[in-house]
């Protein structure tokens, strides 16, 4: 059942939609609106706006926007009851005690469940005679007790039915366990246990859930690692392993690394703002959930072929997100685990030594691009300055251009000056560049977001836009929604999507409600959110929004008066013929 409006009016009330977004985006005042960079999409310009008065936020950059819950739903990634939840928790509300959730939700709450116990399950085996063997992996791998309790470490047996017994007597059916990805389904359909005879490590959320597990064999046999795919409460690309510990001991600054035992390593070693993607390589969206907790990354991955090139990709995408970026580049070709434990008491000492030490990510980059140049040779000599010049061309910060074009003078022995200049080069080209990217990328999004939410408005562009003109009178001045309502029936919206919101705007009318986004929210989905948000930040606040309102009432009014193509397509000469003469008659 739907949430009261009451409680959802008392909620937006309590809650200012700048305080909550302020938590997640740097907002500056910019007329009437604040403007920050858009955490759903990399930019540099900022194009996400958001207005305190009329309760809404809108990305001209790539289209997203809606009210406060909206926000909250994608940031979070929860859906509109646990969205309606978090804000209640924040304004310090309780939810009324019924049952409001949805299927999903439902589904969701039960996968929490079943993985909750699961883990449960699995750390009680290693404490059996069958789990003996894991619990002496993991204390030989040098993990004491309590690690392995912090962590909620555990054995998935050897037997694949375990598990799916277990969780069936604690009630969960069998859906919910394939669901979960605990289980698999046989060939014969019978499902059986996903994990058997590994190390388990519990990927936890930031609320706490056990959303995941990543699974590693005690041999060498391959694969060595056996994550849970994808499932409705899981997203690999989304989520980073320990972030719910290391968050809380960033200060400002994070360390990626590349495995779940090095990241379980360096807490125990009392490095505790360690994380480590889930068995692929970083992600945008990662990159964007990192930029919440910390200003700058620490990349620590190993140092052969295959992590040197990881790190150059995670630079590209860590600047982009606007962070800072460090390397760290473990000796001898260690990773972060070998290296503490190679250095017993001193471990610890040691790595944060390194981590003083560790250099920019610009260092790197010049480094790296050094190493395929033989500088001796006077081609190759301005081969590398030119391409380090491009590279420093990237940089956004002035200073450190400087810094960094003074090291590679004195170290080449070549003018500054000269440099400068070709950096110059590649900055105006850079800009250029950029616009025309940043040109396209914003006409595709809305040219597609268009397609999806109303894909008859390109077919009937006057009457939609006179259409959403008229929605935006109805949620932003309160004056015209009467003449509005009584001067507009429902049939006289010729694009289906906006009919649907003219409806609801009326249901709610009638319900005395008020027109406000959070209103409405919870009957569209995220994207049809977004489409109305960006018809609200679209139209402004009319002065005389009464005559307004006459106005555009006229040119819908105009527009039915038209045939669809459909209709002309079926209509015959004569119908035709008189639709034509009336037209003409309009014109005089
Ligand atoms: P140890 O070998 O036990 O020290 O593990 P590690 O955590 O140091 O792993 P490693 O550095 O070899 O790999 C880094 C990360 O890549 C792991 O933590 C996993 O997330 C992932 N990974 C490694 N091997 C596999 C694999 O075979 N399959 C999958 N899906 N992921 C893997
Ligand atoms: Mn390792």
């Amino acid at each position: 059942m739907p949430i009261p409006q009451e409680f959802i009016q008392e909620l937006k009330s309590r809650t200012d939609i700048v305080d909550v977004i302020s938590s997640y985006v740097n907002l500056k005042k910019a007329g009437r609106n604040m403007v920050g960079l858009c955490p759903f999409h990399t930019e540099k310009t900022p194009s996400f706006n958001v207005s305190r008065e009329n309760e809404f936020f809108h990305c001209f950059g790539c289209g997203v926007g809606g009210d406060v819950i909206t926000f909250v739903r994608r940031i979070e990634n929860l859906d509109y009851i646990d969205a309606v939840k978090f804000l209640a928790q924040r304004a310090g509300m309780s939810m009324p005690e019924k049952d409001f959730d949805s299927g999903i939700t439902n589904l969701k709450n039960r996968i929490y469940e079943a993985n909750r116990e699961a883990a449960r399950f699995y750390h009680k085996q290693l404490y059996t005679p069958q789990g003996k063997e894991a619990l002496e992996y993991l204390r030989k791998r040098g993990l004491t007790e309590k690690t392995i309790i912090h962590f909620g470490l555990g054995y998935s047996p050897q037997s694949r039915f375990e598990l799916v017994n277990h969780l069936k007597s604690k009630g969960f059916s069998q859906q919910e366990m394939i669901q979960a990805n605990l289980a698999n389904l046989s060939q014969k359909n019978y499902p059986f246990d996903r994990f058997s005879d590994r190390v388990m490590f519990p990927i936890i959320d930031l609320r706490g859930n056990v959303i995941a597990f990543g699974g590693r064999i005690m041999s060498d046999i391959k694969p060595k690692y056996l994550n849970t795919s994808d499932t409705p409460v899981f997203n690999k690309s989304r989520n980073l392993f320990a972030l719910q510990f290391a968050k809380n001991k960033a200060n400002g600054q994070l360390i990626l690394v590349e495995g779940y035992m090095d990241v379980i390593a360096l807490h125990q070693a009392g490095i505790e703002n360690a994380v480590a993607t889930l068995g692929t390589s970083l992600t945008t969206e990662q990159a964007i959930v990192l930029k919440r907790y910390c200003d700058e990354v620490v990349v620590c991955y190993d140092a052969d072929q295959a992590g040197q090139k990881a790190t150059a990709r995670a630079i590209s995408i860590l600047r982009e997100a606007g962070l800072r970026i460090r390397i760290l580049t473990v000796p001898d070709g260690k990773d972060p685990d070998e290296y503490i434990k190679n250095h017993g008491e001193q471990g610890t000492a040691r790595f944060r030594m390194l981590l003083e030490k560790s250099g920019s990510d610009v260092r790197f980059q010049l480094d790296t691009l050094r190493k395929r140049y033989n500088i001796d040779l006077t081609e190759q000599r301005v081969e590398y300055l030119t391409q380090a010049s491009r590279l420093l061309a990237g940089l956004d910060n002035s200073i450190e251009q400087n810094v960094y074009l003074s090291e590679l003078a004195q170290e080449l022995n070549v003018d500054k000056a000269a440099l400068k200049n070709q950096m110059h080069r590649y900055e105006r080209q850079n800009r250029r560049d950029h616009q025309k990217r940043e040109q396209r990328y914003i006409q595709e999004h809305i040219s597609a977001r268009n397609d999806k939410i109303n894909n008859e408005k390109f077919y009937n562009l006057r009457a939609a836009n006179a259409e959403e003109a008229l929605l935006a009178l109805i949620m932003l001045n309160p004056d015209a929604a009467d003449t509005v309502f009584s001067g507009v029936s429902k049939e006289q919206f010729i694009t289906s999507f906006n009919r649907k919101v003219y409806e609801i705007l009326k249901k709610h009318a009638m319900q005395g409600g008020e027109f406000s986004l959070t209103d409405i929210s919870g009957e569209f989905s995220n994207d049809e959110v977004s489409s109305i948000a960006k018809i609200l930040a679209s139209h402004p606040r009319e002065n005389d929004a009464v005559q307004a309102a006459r106005e555009y009432m006229q040119v819908l009014a105009e527009e039915n008066e038209k045939m669809s193509p459909e209709q002309i397509a079926q209509a015959d000469t004569q119908t035709l013929m008189e639709q034509l003469q009336k037209l003409k008659e309009k014109k005089k």
